[in-house]
């Protein structure tokens, strides 16, 4: 019986089906079942299909079965944008962006990602862990079942290297997979200030070597940013990192348009994420080169900043993926009902794209979506249990979380309705 399931009689079954990236009008069909069951063996989906012919001639005795009547089913949304591991607070500086300061005001006197490396440096691996462990059990009751976690809240060599130890070490306890990003250049540190090209040769030749040497990140990442790493910086340390056989990703044109969305385009980045003040030929290129566009809404929300353009991307052929960017400063909320929202409502995506958005083109975001992201044969069986018949419900119920049960390789580890965590 072990991880071995059978889901039946659910009114949708919604599969995203697909083992790769969705482009413009594709990300429009959900190929949803009526009526569908699900088959999960040894953690794997067997099958999918309508119940009828799903369990034509099944013994239903060897597995654990639930029955989805008026339910709706979804492949198990991935996070693909998150900064989960750190250490103390920054409810002061939201407060201080409430009363009108910027971001990058607060950033330039010393707040900002400067203020997180403090506490990250103070903080233990165990009180890291137990931090981390909270915010991963939060995720899984949203219905996330893969995140992907940044370092950067370190800038030095040991602090780097605890962030995405820490995140190795949750993987080991915990049922979420996490896809793990070095983000060494998340900010110059003051002892570099002026010096971001000799921080950027630090990384090179300290830092990166190691996390590659000990398998600690699968991604290398940069915020390239005017007054932070320019893209030239960028260009460097993304080429030296794709050349040591890390794929890449970068936070690009977030506040500025500085050109880092055709920098993701010719490096053969796996995503570029933020977009605010992309480029028309930068979402060309993305699209053409097939980066994943990903975009983060809470975010742009949480800095009271435009959002990406959204529509306008997938209009233009790009794949788009939502993540929250959950972090202690731009973007405190790791909430899929509030994305959900502010996706729909605010950005003219559709519901359909919304959900390929957050599935199988959150899963090709981290490279992974010939393995999550859909229901389809062959895939792990990660799947996210609706207490409502259509998946129309997600965003109709604002803002709030309308997962009921969530099944992470087969197993149920979440059922928000009785007793919340089960693993
Ligand atoms: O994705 N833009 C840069 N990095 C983070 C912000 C991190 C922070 O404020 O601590 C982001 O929004
Ligand atoms: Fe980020």
């Amino acid at each position: 019986m072990k991880n071995n399931m059978i889901i039946k009689n659910a009114s949708q079954v919604v599969t995203c089906s697909g083992f790769k990236a969705k482009h413009g009008k594709e990300m429009s069909d959900l190929h949803v079942i009526e009526n569908g069951a699900i088959i999960i063996e040894d953690g794997i989906i067997k099958a999918v299909g309508s119940t009828e012919d799903i369990l034509k001639g099944m013994d239903e005795s060897k597995y654990n079965v639930i029955d989805a009547t008026g339910k709706t089913v979804l492949p198990g949304f991935v996070d693909s944008h998150t900064h989960f591991v750190f250490g103390g607070y920054r409810e002061e500086e939201f407060d201080m962006r409430l009363k009108g300061y910027s971001y990058m005001e607060i950033m330039k006197c010393g707040g900002g990602i400067a203020n997180s490396t403090t506490g990250t440096l103070k903080a233990s691996k165990e009180e890291l862990m137990t931090l981390g462990k909270k915010r991963l059990d939060s995720m899984l009751k949203f219905g996330v079942t893969t995140v992907e976690g940044k370092s950067g809240y370190g800038l030095d060599f040991d602090t780097e290297i605890k962030q995405l130890e820490v995140m190795k070490e949750l993987e080991k306890i915990h049922p979420m997979d996490i896809a793990k990003t070095f983000l060494g250049a998340h900010a110059v540190p003051t002892e570099y200030k002026g010096r971001g090209g000799e921080f950027i040769d630090f990384i090179i030749e300290k830092v990166l070597p190691y996390v590659v040497e000990n398998d600690l990140a699968e991604f290398c990442d940069i915020f390239c940013e005017e007054n932070v790493f320019s893209i030239e910086e960028s260009r460097k340390l993304l080429n030296k990192a794709k050349e040591m056989g890390m794929k890449l990703k970068l936070h690009a044109d977030e506040i500025v348009q500085l050109g880092g969305s055709e920098l993701a385009a010719e490096v053969g980045a796996v995503s570029a994420d933020h977009l605010l003040q992309a480029s028309d030929e930068g979402i060309k290129r993305m699209a053409e080169a097939g980066v994943v566009s990903t975009l983060l809404p809470c975010t742009a929300f949480s800095l009271k900043e435009e959002y990406a353009r959204g529509r306008f991307m997938i209009d233009n052929n790009c794949a788009v993926a939502l993540a929250t960017d959950f972090n202690p400063g731009s973007c405190h909320t790791e909430s899929i009902p509030l994305l959900f929202a502010l996706a729909t409502l605010n950005m003219k995506m559709t519901t359909e794209e919304a959900i390929t958005a957050l599935t199988i083109n959150g899963a090709a975001a981290i490279d992974r979506a010939h393995e999550i992201g859909s229901i389809d044969e062959g895939k792990k069986g990660d799947l996210v249990i609706l207490e409502f018949p259509s998946y129309k419900f997600i965003p109709y119920h604002i803002a709030v979380n309308t997962v009921e049960r969530v099944i992470k390789g087969g197993k149920l580890v979440v059922n928000n309705e009785n007793s919340g965590l089960l693993y």
